[in-house]
């Protein structure tokens, strides 16, 4: 049995999706259970809990041998994953698998990678057979931007000519449930990205191609763009944390592509043009 945090995120939904193809029994810590209904759907053990709270946690884990470890970007990330890592030593868990980042460093500039990196040396430190999974920058981080490119044919970022090795959330979901479930990935870490290494202005020329209009990529000074992204998220903490993610973006640092996913999953990573084609309504101006 897996216990799987994360269920009603980016890649948890995805996860959700091929549960059924790697036929595994699962269990899900969720914290609101308004949004238990899909996974429920799904065939997963529902636990209600948050990541906060230990005793939730370690009962969430009763009967598994195995977990998967993903938390959302946020100031107690680094607490909450010691705590789960804690848990999963007391509770006798077998292999752990811990989302992590592109880039993650104790050392990093940015507060996100540093977080990642301490967690990770706190997992490789706990006697846990474990698994380290860093991504590149997700395909699905556009989402964000469509509503804009669906009114006005622009995006605005701070990236430069910044390149990302970009990669489909869904492949993150098959390259974690493929580590999880199959054997010889104990005590590795894995960077993954997509098959290309591209710049936003390339990310908006593909999606020009397969939109069929001309939708463009504008850089704006980091400042300005902390100004506008405050119009829409309140918290300062994670504006200036996602700005400084952004900026090493910006500089190039850690710009990567390697053929990891394609060895480890044995398919082929999936394409940012396909991508584009497979959630093109969320870049389509809304009709009159
Ligand atoms: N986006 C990228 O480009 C990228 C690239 C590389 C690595 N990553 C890493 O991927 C991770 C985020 O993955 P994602 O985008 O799939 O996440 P997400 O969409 O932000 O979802 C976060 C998930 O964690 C759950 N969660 C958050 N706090 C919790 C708590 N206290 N107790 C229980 N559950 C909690 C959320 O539940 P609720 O639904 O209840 O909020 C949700 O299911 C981060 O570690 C990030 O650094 C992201």
């Amino acid at each position: 049995m897996i216990l799987f945090t994360g269920l009603t995120g980016t890649v948890g939904k995805e996860i959700l999706k091929l549960l059924p193809e790697f036929d595994v029994q699962a269990k899900g810590l969720v914290r609101d259970m308004n949004k238990a209904d899909a996974i429920k759907a799904a065939g997963v053990e529902v636990i209600r809990g948050d990541l906060g709270d230990s005793a939730a946690v370690k009962e969430a884990m009763r009967a598994c041998d195995k977990a998967f470890l993903l938390t959302a970007n946020a100031q107690q990330q680094l607490v909450l994953e010691k705590g789960f890592v804690d848990a999963a030593r007391e509770t006798g868990i077998r292999r752990l698998v811990k989302m992590s980042a592109n880039g993650a460093d104790s050392n990093s500039t940015a507060l996100l990678k540093r977080y990642h990196g301490d967690a990770e040396k706190y997992v490789r430190e706990s006697g846990l057979s474990y698994t380290l999974v860093r991504p590149d920058f997700f395909m699905q981080n556009m989402l964000h931007v469509a509503s804009g490119i669906a009114e006005q044919d622009k995006y605005f970022m701070p990236m430069r000519d910044g390149r990302v090795g970009i990669i489909d959330a869904r492949d993150v979901a098959r390259f974690v449930l493929t580590v999880l479930t199959r054997s010889g990935h104990e005590n590795k870490l894995y960077e993954i990205t997509g098959p290309e290494l591209v710049s936003f202005h390339d990310i908006a020329s593909q999606l020009s191609e397969v939109m069929g209009r001309d939708i463009r990529y504008v850089d704006v000074a980091p400042e300005d763009f902390k100004k506008s992204l405050l119009q829409w998220v309140s918290n300062d903490w994670y504006v200036d944390t996602v700005s400084d993610l952004f900026e090493l973006i910006a500089q190039n640092q850690g710009a990567l592509l390697n053929d990891t996913y394609r060895q480890v999953t044995g398919t082929a990573p999936t394409t940012l043009r396909q991508f584009f084609q497979d959630y093109s309504p969320a870049f389509q101006p809304a009709r009159e």
